[in-house]
């Protein structure tokens, strides 16, 4: 239920870069099942909490990829060299902090240049430049841009490969997963390649302790779109009456983060207003897992091949390298 509440014409308009969040925040409380979208966690203090959230020991996702990726680089660097592939130009898609590329820099000496991409302008500037400083010989160049938005790149005449780590894919149903992988083939080109990091199913108490850790940091990250949306959006959502909940849902194969009204309770967002009956939930992010089968599937259906899978031990995380080739196109996309 959402109410309208008289508007006070003196207050100023909400800010331009705010409306859109606005009215994100609006249509999805006012859902039978109430949302909000993930993409709102990471204000200054959400990237800091994920940045602890992958110090965090039970985060495996985040140190697994890591340890895999020196591994990956050798036999890429070995690979390319098969493939006589040449000099290669490097598309990182949300580089963010640009920690996950430092492996493949190190270990594939034919990456000339790197293109990092995301909307954080000033997270990003600050990565490259500190790039640039450790390998002096690559050409960095920063795209501030949604990366799940198609890019015109400059021609290079190297053979390309994106890099996509962390398994943000997973964040992402199956229609947006489908929708970043055109896009990226659409940026990237024929015949380019695709690093991609994809968390796997497994045991759900592997799952269960990563994304429900001993320190409440993951239940803080999630609270965090509250207090944003109260900073940012004149709410008025009192933390202590939410509690964070997350669950891996075997239907959907995937984890599921809520926050979940500890009783019933009215909220505020700008001028409307909004009833939580008690243990009414909001719905705040999907971490879909995928068997590797299940990935090379999906990956195919956007014209991705999957030339190689790298498993962590225990096949805790994958890495997959697909090519893409629009031209064996099958028909039955969805
Ligand atoms: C960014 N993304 C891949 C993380 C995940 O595991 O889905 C975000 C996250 N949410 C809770 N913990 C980490």
């Amino acid at each position: 239920m959402t109410t309208a509440l008289a508007t006070d014409k003196t207050k100023p308009a909400t800010a331009p870069q705010n409306q859109e969040f606005l009215a994100d925040v609006l249509s999805g409380l006012a859902l039978q099942q109430k949302q909000l979208a993930p993409k709102y966690f990471y204000d200054e203090r959400g990237s800091q909490l994920f940045d602890d959230i992958c110090a965090l020991d039970e985060y495996y996702p985040y140190h697994v990829e890591l340890d895999l990726l020196p591994k990956v680089a050798a036999e890429l660097s070995h690979f390319f060299h098969t493939e006589q592939a040449g000099d290669l130009s490097v598309v990182e898609f949300g580089a963010g902090s640009l920690r996950k590329i430092t492996p493949l820099l190190k270990r594939i000496n034919t990456v000339k240049n790197l293109t990092a991409i995301d909307i954080s302008q000033e997270h990003l500037l600050n990565s490259c430049a500190e790039l640039r400083h450790q390998f002096k010989h690559l050409d960095v160049t920063a795209k501030v841009h949604d990366f799940t938005q198609p890019l015109s790149l400059d021609k290079t005449g190297l053979t390309r490969m994106g890099f996509f780590p962390g398994s943000t894919i997973g964040n992402f149903d199956r229609i947006q997963a489908l929708d970043f992988l055109r896009s990226a083939g659409q940026t990237l080109g024929n015949g380019a390649y695709l690093l991609i990091g994809v968390d796997t199913k497994k045991p759900n108490d592997i799952l269960h302790h990563a994304y429900n850790d001993a320190q409440g940091v993951t239940a803080q990250f999630n609270k965090n779109i509250l207090t944003r949306i109260n900073r940012e959006l004149e709410g008025n959502f009192e933390l202590q009456h939410f509690a964070h909940h997350a669950f891996y849902n075997p239907d959907q194969g995937r984890i599921e983060m809520h926050l979940r009204s500890l009783r019933e309770q009215h909220v505020r967002v700008a001028d409307h207003e909004f009833y939580f009956a008690k243990n009414e939930s909001i719905h705040t992010e999907n971490s879909y897992k995928y068997h590797a089968a299940e990935f090379t599937d999906l990956a195919q259906k956007a014209h991705w091949y999957t030339r190689q899978v790298w498993m962590a031990p225990n096949d805790l995380f994958a890495i997959s390298l697909l090519q893409h080739q629009p031209s064996n196109a099958s028909n039955n996309d969805c």
